[in-house]
């Protein structure tokens, strides 16, 4: 297809907004998915994100658009919808030249709705604004018109008003991408430049991967380089998606497809990488590559100790399928055998916490997430740690902490309870604007541990669910933290070692140990529970010795019941675990490391 007749472009909007509902009538009215094929939200193809209704991970279907006699090719780039994914976003809007930015006409503009707006501004995306759901009752398109053509600088007349359920307005919204969108320009006779958006394990084809061609030519069974790594592979198949893969004889300037190499593991085709011919490559890539870097970490370990191998196995195999895990063994006094694992942010962390329970059947306990921090020494070293058991002993010059920049859309009614929440997680207001009279955004700096602690519970319950957060990575700032540690009986518990800030050491050792109080069974002797920073002690709760006789009850009493109890002993020793002398039941660790 030449370019003149391609547009590529993709749906940005806030979650639940109705972007995969929309997708869906375009493929139904460009005749692409017939009505009876059409399954609810074709796109999303995973079960988990079915049964979530969220989006994780991105494709590109080709759809033909008739206008004025002229048949187009629309390349419809699906793009993640959480802000763990953002840097997948980015390069997905990067494959796009424009974005149908999606509003739900009964909610108003909502956080991610502007941080994904920011994403398309910044990579120069032609935006179309588009309310959705008018046919709710609730509906109010006059008043969200208004708050979105100030937010971008149109018109209100300019946004145009769907419904993704019963398909009013998408045979104009489809022309108007038409209209609208520019074409896609590229050097035609240049070396091959392409850019790859998404990169999908299938198990019986190995590694599919979308790519947007910027220049050249891309040919089946030619070899081609993946820049960042020098790699060549041959090109085993290469195609346009419509809604099922269907193989061309190559893809050109503009075009969107996917490409089959035979590689196994997504880690040697990643999103962001340029794409070039091997028999002549081009020299610059097109930029803007990252390596997916985690900033959540958590131990995995399996309940039952046995699974261990079983929890190897899944997670190489869940590899295959996402760049951005990352895992090692570990080994915990008080849980076993298990893998540190590295997230991009909490969701992704729940999600492959999820398929390992659902898809491998394995039963798990997941320590508090932790996120990553520099420790400089006093002797100038520098230690990395992912893991609060790494914290180093010594004397420490400097701490710093990843933080966040994040995006709070609220009720102005709410302005007071959001700064106080921001400030007691230590935040900083960067900056304020009123979308409207009754609406407010809010940017601040936050530090990422204290998001992945309870922020967004508490900022949902503090605006009885009618705030909305987004927020992006934003670099490290120095922060006074150190490690509280938990100990039994002078005995640390490696999984219950957190790295906090100062002022909320004293409140994390008091609440830990009053939990493991209640949870811990009372033993022979007297059991101290404690927090320390260092050899500092914060914090102090005792359990209770016991002189525990169960024989005793069954005097002059039969000796088959003697047994019974005997056995029973037995069997509930099997789920203790020991530290030092203690025995605590492996229940106890999972209810204290469970949140509440
Ligand atoms: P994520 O993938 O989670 O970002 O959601 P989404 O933006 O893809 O939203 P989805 O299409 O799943 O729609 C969210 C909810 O809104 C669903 O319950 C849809 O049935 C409903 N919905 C979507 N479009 C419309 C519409 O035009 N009118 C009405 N009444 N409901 C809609």
């Amino acid at each position: 297809t030449p370019p003149e007749l391609i547009r590529n472009f993709c749906i940005i909007a806030h979650i639940d907004h109705g972007k995969s509902t929309l997708a869906d009538r375009m493929l139904q009215l460009t005749g692409v998915v017939d009505a009876r094929a059409m399954r609810a939200q074709y796109l999303d193809r995973m079960d988990i994100e079915r049964e979530r209704g969220i989006t994780i991970k991105s494709q590109a279907v080709r759809m033909p658009w008739e206008v004025d006699g002229t048949t187009y090719a629309l390349n419809m780039i699906d793009t993640p919808g959480h802000v763990d994914f953002t840097y997948e976003v980015s390069r997905s809007l990067a494959a796009c030249e424009g974005a149908v930015l999606l509003v739900d006409a009964a909610q108003g503009i909502e956080a991610q709705t502007l941080a994904n707006l920011y994403l398309a501004m910044e990579n120069d995306l032609t935006i179309i604004p588009v309310l959705n759901k008018i046919d709710l009752p609730a509906a109010q398109p006059e008043k969200y018109a208004e708050e979105l053509a100030k937010l971008i600088g149109v018109e209100p007349e300019d946004c145009l008003r769907v419904s993704g359920k019963t398909g009013a307005g998408v045979e104009p919204l489809l022309d108007t991408i038409v209209a609208k969108l520019p074409a896609p320009v590229g050097n035609p006779d240049a070396p091959a430049r392409a850019m790859i958006f998404d990169s999908v394990y299938d198990t019986y084809r190995g590694v599919v991967t979308y790519v947007r061609v910027v220049d050249g030519n891309l040919n089946p069974r030619e070899r081609i380089v993946m820049m960042s790594t020098k790699a060549t592979h041959e090109l085993l198949e290469i195609g346009v998606i419509s809604p099922e893969p269907v193989p061309s004889k190559g893809l050109g300037v503009g075009e969107v497809g996917y490409l089959i190499t035979g590689v196994k593991d997504v880690r040697q085709s990643r999103v962001g990488d340029t794409v070039t011919n091997a028999s002549k490559p081009a020299t610059k890539d097109l930029g803007g590559y990252r390596d997916p870097k985690p900033m959540v970490f958590s131990g995995l370990y399996p309940i039952d100790g046995s699974d261990y191998p079983d929890l190897r196995e899944a997670l190489d195999k869940l590899k295959l399928n996402d760049a951005a895990l990352v895992y090692e063994p570990e080994t915990s006094a008080a849980l076993g055998f298990g893998f540190r694992c590295g997230f991009l942010g909490l969701l992704h962390l729940e999600i492959v916490r999820e398929r390992l329970e659902r898809e491998f059947g394995l039963d798990l306990i997941s320590t508090q997430p932790n996120v990553v921090y520099d420790v400089t020494m006093d002797d100038g070293k520098q230690v990395h740690v992912t893991n609060p058991s790494e914290y180093p002993d010594g004397k420490i010059r400097e701490v710093s902490e990843p933080v966040v920049r994040a995006t709070i859309l609220a009720p102005t009614e709410f302005v007071g309870a959001i700064m106080e929440l921001c400030q007691q997680k230590r935040g900083n207001l960067r900056g304020m604007d009123y979308l409207s009279e009754d609406r407010v955004e809010m940017r601040y700096t936050l530090p990422l541990a204290e998001i992945v602690f309870d922020f967004f519970d508490q900022l949902k319950s503090r605006t009885r669910g009618y705030a909305s957060l987004d927020y992006e990575p934003d670099g490290e700032q120095v922060a006074d933290l150190v490690k509280v540690e938990i100990l039994l009986q002078g005995e640390t518990v490696d999984a219950f070692s957190a790295i906090v800030h100062k002022d909320k050491a004293y409140a994390y050792g008091v609440m830990m140990a009053s939990k493991l109080k209640d949870l811990i069974p009372r033993q022979q002797f007297e059991v101290p529970i404690q927090a320390a920073i260092g050899s500092r002690i914060i914090a102090r709760e005792n359990i209770r010795a016991i002189r525990k006789d169960v024989l005793a009850k069954c005097y002059g009493g039969d000796i088959s019941r003697k047994r019974k109890l005997l056995e029973k002993q037995k069997e509930g020793k099997k789920r203790m675990k020991m530290v030092g002398r203690v025995e605590v039941p492996q229940e106890a660790f999972i209810a204290a490391l469970s949140s509440d």
